[in-house]
């Protein structure tokens, strides 16, 4: 049986950081969906510990850790610059312009093979390894040629580009030859698992459909699985009289007539966190909503700050954040808060739950963790989800209100429509919203890909 086999996680970060002399559990989606699942079966991490002084492998709980030593070097070239620089611009549709040095590739490829490596010492025979991620995928074949007993899967938590972007890579083939070495090959959306088969038969590394790849006369399996949550830990934290208590002071010290407009992200330019403040000034411009009525929070956890690009998009929101607020608000009456800090789970669950409007609207997203987070903290089915149609999410939540998040006057828009639902329309589709993300939870995401997996 699938479940009772151990699995070995590999993905660029541990699921555990050091606090004082112990090592506690990160937050996360990957860690929370990850981390029962190997408690219940047993098995290894492998990743990297975030620090550049070596640790040791160790157990925690049930499974085994193996640190993957980086140096400080390896981790400017493997993770700001190739995976950050390179990457994650080009797999988010080059909304910021990649940047292709050859001098970043080399430490791409070293610390790819040393996370094989440590893969491959601590997985037992016939066992099974599951790879995670943009930074790692050159680990499939590389697992592949030192462990060939093993079933290799490979899940991909960002889009596949389509195949006009992913041709500007000079790494290209080598890319998919790394991920041609996993048996199962899994994406958040079918576009994303279509444009990669495309690529593979393009240049003439696979032959094959959309779903199933032959290389030589090993088959790879394509598949979509779209990640998702722990549905049932968001609706009871949010439910719980702290979070409710939380959620009305919120309330109440923001202006309690005042309706609630909510975003949360990583601070990232992808999450077109300056189009949505652009679109709520655009709102507020036509006076037929007033700061009286309305407030916009917006959290922003820092995120990769030695990446220039990041840098800049803080120093843009910033400003338009002053220049929203220079305009708009009165006093008592601030229009943007804006809070550049994370919060704890617990914490989130409590403004969710104070919003009246959450608002999700990257450029491009994998999948997009927060609009399901929302919807899950909704058990009194209010609240109005308006969602960008570039995120992964899109494709599931359709029952929310779906923008394009570069249309700045169709965003105003929206966010007015949002304002202005009567309690049974919202309270229609978040009953819907809600039944898809309780059905299709983390865990079974988890489950799917490790039946995938098991063959
Ligand atoms: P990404 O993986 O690109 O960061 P997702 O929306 O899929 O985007 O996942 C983000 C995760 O990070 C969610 O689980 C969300 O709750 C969490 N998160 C976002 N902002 C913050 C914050 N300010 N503090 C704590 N957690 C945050
Ligand atoms: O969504 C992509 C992703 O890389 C996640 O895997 C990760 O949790 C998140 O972005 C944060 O990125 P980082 O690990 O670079 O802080």
């Amino acid at each position: 049986m699938p479940k009772s086999k151990p699995i070995v996680i590999v993905a660029n970060r541990l699921p555990v950081q050091r606090v004082g002399d112990r090592f506690v559990e990160s937050a996360g989606g990957l860690v929370t969906a990850l981390v029962p699942t190997l408690k219940a079966r047993g098995g290894a991490w492998v990743g990297w510990p975030g620090v550049s002084t070596p640790l040791r492998r160790f157990r925690f709980e049930n499974f085994r850790v193996q640190p993957v030593h980086i140096s400080e070097a390896e981790e400017d070239g493997f993770y700001n610059q190739f995976s950050n620089r390179t990457l994650w611009p080009l797999y988010h549709d080059a909304i910021r312009t990649p940047e292709f040095d050859h001098s970043w590739w080399r430490p791409y490829v070293v610390v790819n093979h040393r996370y094989a490596k440590a893969a491959a010492a601590v997985a037992p025979r016939n066992g099974l390894v599951w790879v995670h991620d943009y930074h790692l995928q050159l680990v499939p074949a590389m697992l592949r040629s030192m462990r060939p007993d093993v079933r290799i899967g490979f899940f991909l938590h960002v889009p596949f580009p389509p195949e006009e972007l992913f041709a500007w890579l000079p790494w290209r083939e080598r890319i998919l030859e790394g991920l041609l070495g996993a048996d199962v090959v899994g994406f958040q959306t079918q576009a994303s698992a279509r444009n990669f088969s495309r690529a593979a038969r393009e240049y003439n590394l696979a032959e094959g459909t959309d779903t199933e790849l032959a290389v030589g006369r090993r088959k790879v399996r394509v598949g979509t699985f779209p990640i998702s949550i722990d549905f049932q830990w968001f609706a009871e934290a949010a439910s719980k009289p702290e979070s409710l208590r939380e959620a009305s002071l919120l309330k109440r010290r923001l202006g309690a007539s005042r309706k609630i407009l909510l975003s949360v992200d990583r601070l990232d330019y992808t999450k077109g966190i300056d189009l949505r403040l652009l679109a709520f000034e655009a709102m507020l411009k036509r006076k037929r909503v007033r700061v009286s009525e309305c407030v916009f929070i917006q959290i922003a956890s820092p995120s990769r700050e030695p990446v220039h690009e990041y840098a800049q998009m803080r120093v843009r929101i910033e400003q338009l954040v002053g220049r929203i607020n220079g305009e708009f608000s009165e006093p008592g009456r601030v229009a943007v808060h804006y809070f550049r800090r994370g919060y704890t789970r617990e914490q989130l669950a409590a403004y969710y739950r104070a919003a009246d409007v959450m608002i999700v609207t990257p450029l491009r997203d994998g999948m997009n963790l927060v609009a399901k987070e929302f919807v899950a903290t909704r058990s009194d089915y209010s609240g109005v989800l308006v969602l960008s149609e570039f995120a992964g999410a899109a494709r599931e939540l359709r029952q929310a209100t779906i923008v394009n998040p570069r249309n700045i006057e169709g965003m105003a828009d929206a966010f007015e429509t949002a304002l202005n639902t009567s309690k049974r329309d919202a309270r229609h589709r978040m009953a819907i919203l809600r039944t898809i993300v309780r059905r299709h939870d983390v865990f079974e995401w988890a489950d799917n890909f490790l039946e995938a997996l098991a063959g």
